[in-house]
């Protein structure tokens, strides 16, 4: 019998691996909520490449929560311009204000904090909980999604499985270090644990991965038929 996957294992994997981006603390560093929430805005619909020279741009314009809570809604759509889905933008600002105007410029450090600000949503909320505030909190992207269906070879198909994956992750979420667990299961997702020809020999998680014990990896995530 294989052994149960570890987060200790892929935070080992996390600390040898790590990427580098601009949102990203280093190691020992404090995150800056403001920041962490921006890229994970801006990442929902655009990838990492596209978002790093927008991402740039817009906090040197609107350094602070409260410059941007500040700022005319003209500035933050021209800032914005490019990335498309602009009612993310909207969203945006719409939540800089309210951070300025109900929480005194300060992110709520909780998932239910984070959740009653506009354009925040589930995933949202969990990524900020845990990336920003080290909060044991799940953050389940795509990426997530494979790793997750692959790991325990979850058969039923998306979106159906979603509450499963969820608590999965939550499962596996380790005491120390939550908010690097989320990052680092985002990354193996993105490099590792890829939509075809995963790099299996290079995961962590090769050991008790289920689909890969039965070569099946590249048929997860099941997705319902149309
Ligand atoms: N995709 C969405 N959020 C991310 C993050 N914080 N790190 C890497 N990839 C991501």
């Amino acid at each position: 019998r294989p052994q149960a996957a570890k987060a200790a294992d892929l935070l080992v994997w996390y600390d040898r691996h790590r990427r580098v981006l601009p949102w990203r603390a280093l190691p020992g560093e404090r995150p800056d909520p403001y920041r962490v929430w921006v890229s994970e805005i801006m990442l929902q619909q655009t990838t990492i490449a596209a978002v790093k020279p927008y991402f740039e741009r817009f906090m040197a314009r609107f350094p602070t929560v409260e410059a941007l809570a500040a700022a005319p809604s003209e500035d933050v759509m021209q800032a914005w311009a490019g990335l498309g889905y602009y009612s993310r933008a909207r969203n945006l600002h719409a939540c800089a204000k309210a951070v300025a105007e109900r929480h005194g410029g300060v992110f709520p450090d909780s998932e239910d904090g984070l959740r009653e600000l506009p354009g925040i949503g589930a995933y949202t909320a969990g990524a900020v909980a845990a990336i920003a505030f080290d909060r044991p909190a799940a953050a389940v992207d795509g990426n997530v999604e494979r790793v997750m269906t692959r790991l325990f070879a979850i058969d039923e198909p998306l979106p159906g499985s979603k509450p499963l994956i969820r608590e999965q992750v939550l499962a596996l979420l380790p005491h120390q270090r939550p908010g690097d667990f989320a990052q680092a299961l985002m990354d193996l997702g993105a490099t590792i644990c890829t939509p075809r020809s995963p790099a299996c020999g290079l995961c962590p998680w090769r050991e008790p991965c289920e689909a890969r014990q039965a070569g099946t990896q590249e048929t997860y995530p099941r997705k319902q038929p149309k």
